[in-house]
C-alpha cells in the first residue's frame, strides 16, 4: 500500500486519478474508478448544467466514495452555471483547467477540495496562490492539452514551486510510471489514455483495436484537432488536418451541434465566445470555433468508430498500452508494479 498526501487529503486508497476526458468518462468508468481505490473524474464541458446534475446523482447511485468533476473555465456561463449545480450537490472535488477559479471558498465551506489543472508552471503557482488544494500538471506526452515541456521536466520544476500536492499528468499508464511521478515530486498521477483504453470505457471498438497496435510514436500533435494544442492517434485525418488549413466548414458545423448540445441560443453561444476570449489571452475566440469541430470529429470517433473522419485524442502512452483490462485490474497491477519498483530502487542504496 502506498499512501502519499493525495490519499490523505482525498481520502482514497490509490495515488491514481481519472483525468476528466470530455465524452469517455462517464458515470460508469467514474464510478469503476473509485470503487477500485482512485480519485473518478466525471468531465462536464459536454453537459448542459441540468445534465450535469443527473451525472452526479448517477455517479453517486454507483459509488458511496468521494468522486469529482472537471469544467473548462473557458466555457464561460455554462461553466458557472455547471459549477453552482457542482457546489449545491457538493461534489467533493471540482476540478477545473482553463480559467481563474472564484469558487475555491464556496467549494472549502462545505468540505470539498479544489484542483487545478495546467501545463504551465507559472499558472501551477498561480493556482497555488489562489488557494487550490492541490494541482494537476501535464505534460506534453498527454493526449491533451500539454504544452512542450515533458513531465519528466516540468514535475520537478513544479515540486520545487509549489507546497500543495501534486499530480502529475501526461505518459502514465503502469506502476514504474507511478513510482517515477512519486520520486520526482508528485503525490499521485492522473491518466486519460490508459483509462480510455479499458473495458469499462466508451470508445468505440475500432479505435481500441487500431490503439493496442500503436506505438509510442503513432501519435500527432497540433492545434487544429480543436484550437488547443492537443494530441491524437496518427490515422489519415489527423494527417490531414494537422497539416491543412482552418478547418471552416467543420468549425461551422461543430459550433452549430455545439450550441444544440449545451441548449444555447446564438446570443449566448457567441457570449460563451467572448467570455472565453477574455478568460485567457493564450486562448483567443476563434479556439472556440476549432473546438466546436473538434468536439464533433471526436464523437465520431468514439461513438461510430468512424475510422475515415473521427478523431481519437490519444496520448504517447499508447505504444504501452497492449491489452484492455477492466478498471480494477489495472489499477491493482498499477499498484503492484510500483510498490515492486519502489523497493527494488530503494535496494540500490548502499
Ligand atoms: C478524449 C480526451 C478528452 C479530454 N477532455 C478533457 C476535458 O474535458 N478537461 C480536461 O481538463 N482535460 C481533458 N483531457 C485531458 C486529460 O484530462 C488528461 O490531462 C490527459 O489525458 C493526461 O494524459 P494521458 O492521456 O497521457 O494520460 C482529455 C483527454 C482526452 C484523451
Amino acid at each position: 500500500m502506498i499512501k502519499t498526501r493525495f490519499t490523505e487529503l482525498f481520502g482514497v486508497k490509490h495515488p491514481i486519478m481519472l483525468a476528466g476526458m470530455n465524452w469517455i468518462t462517464t458515470p460508469e468508468l467514474v464510478a469503476a474508478v473509485c470503487n477500485a481505490g482512485g480519485l473518478g473524474i466525471f468531465a462536464t464541458a459536454r453537459c448542459t448544467p441540468e445534465e450535469t446534475r443527473k451525472m452526479i446523482q448517477e455517479i453517486r447511485k454507483l459509488t458511496d466514495r468521494p468522486f469529482g468533476i472537471n469544467q473548462l473555465l473557458i466555457l464561460g456561463q455554462v461553466a458557472r452555471d455547471t459549477i453552482q449545480v457542482a457546489v449545491e450537490e457538493k461534489v467533493p472535488v471540482i476540478n477545473y483547467t482553463l480559467g481563474k477559479p472564484w469558487f475555491i471558498d464556496q467549494v472549502h465551506s462545505y468540505g470539498g477540495k479544489v484542483i487545478g489543472t495546467t501545463a504551465f508552471v507559472k499558472h501551477a503557482i498561480k493556482a497555488a496562490e489562489l488557494g487550490c488544494d492541490a494541482i494537476v500538471v501535464t505534460g506534453t506526452e498527454a493526449a491533451a492539452h500539454g504544452e512542450e515541456a515533458s513531465t519528466l521536466v516540468m514535475l520537478p520544476i513544479v515540486a520545487g514551486k509549489v507546497k500543495i500536492p501534486i499530480i502529475s499528468a501526461g505518459g502514465y499508464g503502469d506502476g514504474k510510471g507511478l513510482a517515477a511521478a512519486l520520486a520526482l515530486g508528485a503525490s499521485a498521477i492522473s491518466m486519460g489514455t490508459r483509462f480510455a483504453m479499458t473495458k469499462e470505457s466508451l470508445v468505440h471498438d475500432n479505435f481500441k483495436q487500431l490503439c493496442l497496435k500503436a506505438s509510442e510514436n503513432d501519435t500527432i500533435v497540433s492545434t487544429k484537432f480543436d484550437g488547443l494544442r492537443g494530441r491524437a492517434l496518427k490515422t489519415p485525418v489527423t494527417e490531414r488536418i494537422a497539416r491543412g488549413g482552418f478547418p471552416l466548414v467543420d468549425a461551422f458545423r461543430g459550433a452549430y451541434e455545439t450550441k444544440q448540445l449545451l441548449n444555447l441560443s446564438w446570443p449566448q453561444f457567441i457570449g460563451m465566445s467572448f467570455t472565453m476570449m477574455g478568460a485567457d489571452s493564450d486562448h483567443p475566440f476563434w479556439v472556440q470555433a476549432r473546438q466546436a469541430a473538434g468536439y464533433r470529429r471526436h464523437t465520431q470517433a468514439l461513438y461510430q468508430g468512424d475510422m475515415k473522419e473521427g478523431i481519437f485524442f490519444a496520448g504517447q502512452i499508447l505504444g504501452a498500452c497492449n491489452d484492455l483490462p477492466t478498471v480494477p485490474e489495472l489499477i491493482d497491477r498499477i499498484m503492484a508494479e510500483a510498490e515492486a519498483t519502489i523497493k527494488s530502487t530503494s535496494a540500490m542504496l548502499a
